[in-house]
């Protein structure tokens, strides 16, 4: 492209091609105040409540729905998969004030060590945060102190969260563990 005038009208050409093109995709750059959200400082919250996983009992929560042929020969029955609708609490006791559920499914996942993967939603019920949800997707080595999982998103208040959740086993029965959930999460 020797001719300099060419070589803009080409460049000139191609951009304006490219933006009318633009129009007619499926996925723009939106300003983000057509979501309301200039001037909208990101908060901070912390959450704490305690989760039962009751896995016996008459008010069973949580049942395990799919293991491998090897799960029954493996220390950390590996493969097997729970699936839970486990009611959180304010308080470690179940008869406390019920803020939510945790939804979803945790899997041992390590050979080696008791190593949960844990895909599950917190849907919580009670004051400003009834009918949000919080989504965590982490590893949980469950006879480690302290468990840090990743908060990757969530809906209504919780739009665009992220943060983490720390849990805490608080007691370890043969019917039911309770543990203490404590959640960090940015969201607006
Ligand atoms: C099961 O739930 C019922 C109703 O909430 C309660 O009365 C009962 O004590 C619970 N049973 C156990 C073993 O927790
Ligand atoms: C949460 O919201 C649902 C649906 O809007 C409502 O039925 C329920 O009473 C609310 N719960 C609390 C504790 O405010
Ligand atoms: C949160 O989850 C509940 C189910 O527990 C669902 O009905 C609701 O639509 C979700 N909230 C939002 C804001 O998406």
């Amino acid at each position: 492209m020797a001719n300099p005038f060419i070589f803009i009208m080409t460049i000139f050409f191609l951009s304006h091609f490219t933006t009318a093109a633009e129009t007619h995709t499926f996925g723009r750059t939106i300003s983000p105040a057509t979501l309301g959200l200039t001037n909208k400082p990101q908060k901070l919250s912390h959450l704490r409540f305690f989760f039962h996983d009751i896995i016996g009992g008459p008010n069973q929560t949580a049942f395990r729905i799919v293991e491998a042929p090897a799960t029954v020969k493996s220390p950390t029955r590996f493969g097997a998969v729970v699936m839970m609708d486990n009611p959180l609490t304010e308080l470690p006791e179940l008869g406390s004030k019920v803020v939510g559920r945790a939804q979803g499914m945790y899997a041992s996942a390590s050979m080696d060590e008791l190593g949960y993967l844990m895909v599950l939603n917190f849907a919580f019920t009670e004051g400003k945060y009834n009918g949000s949800n919080l989504s965590v997707l982490g590893r949980n080595r469950v006879f480690s102190a302290v468990r840090e999982m990743p908060v990757v998103g969530g809906s209504g208040l919780f739009r665009f969260a992220h943060g983490y959740a720390q849990a805490r086993t608080h007691f370890l029965g043969e019917l039911e563990a309770v543990v203490e959930y404590n959640v960090y999460v940015f969201h607006y």
